[in-house]
């Protein structure tokens, strides 16, 4: 399991503290720790991942519904983190796209030390094509999602932003963070984005 998912998972499988007097209450400090104390194998660059960001610290108080006022402050800071290639081209290479969209190599302790590129993994969530075999519903159906959107502009820099980091366009959202998360390289994206967005792409056949 790649190790982004980890800490929300942990926090989604914590029974709900309802408003009702017999519901557990929560120790923050005492589920942060059993979160590093279960990881003491993970290599040094995966260990500041076992600490909640401020986002994910907020999602959490909040149950992944925050008030309006903490999403946009979410968004707002999320947004900042975005970056965009040097020549501003949004879109690579649909075929490495493809192989990309995949492959769910990385982030889990069998692909350390990386022997290979890390993928997005977007089947896991996500239909795209209409031949694959098998794909997760998490997240809506990608199915002709370019096509639908007549290929604009605006909405080819939203699945870029998307990609990068969801939580700039939905606060708390269930899609992770690929390229904030430093889990995708920007070419990585660019090729994603064409995966989805480009006419010539099976995505959109
Ligand atoms: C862990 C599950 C998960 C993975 C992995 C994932 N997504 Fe998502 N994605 C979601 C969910 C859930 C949404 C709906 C909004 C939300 O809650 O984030 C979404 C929304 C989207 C949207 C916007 C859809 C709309 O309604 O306009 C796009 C585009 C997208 N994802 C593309 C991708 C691509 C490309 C990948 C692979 C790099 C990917 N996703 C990987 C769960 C995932």
């Amino acid at each position: 399991m790649p190790a982004f998912f980890l800490v929300a998972l942990i926090i989604a499988l914590l029974p709900a503290a309802s408003a009702s007097a017999q519901s557990p209450v929560i120790d923050s400090a005492r589920m942060q720790t059993a979160v590093k104390q279960s990881w003491t194998q993970a290599p040094p660059e995966w260990q500041t991942r076992l600490t909640q960001d401020e986002t994910m610290a907020a999602c959490s108080q909040y149950r992944n519904n925050p008030p309006r006022v903490v999403a946009q402050t979410i968004v707002a800071r999320e947004k900042a983190s975005i970056k965009y290639p040097a020549d501003g081209k949004l879109i690579g290479d649909w075929k490495k796209g493809q192989k990309l969209a995949q492959s769910g190599y990385g982030g889990r302790f069998t692909d350390y030390p990386p022997r290979t590129e890390n993928g997005g993994n977007c089947y896991a969530c996500h239909q795209l094509s209409g031949g694959e075999l098998s794909f997760g519903t998490l997240g809506p159906s990608l199915l002709e999602y370019g096509k639908s959107r007549k290929f604009s502009e605006a909405d080819v820099k939203a699945v870029y932003d998307r990609i990068y980091n969801p939580q700039a366009v939905v606060a708390c959202a269930s899609m992770p963070r690929l390229g904030a998360n430093g889990h995708l390289s920007i070419e990585q994206i660019k090729d994603l984005v064409a995966y989805v967005m480009s006419s010539d792409s099976p995505v959109n056949k």
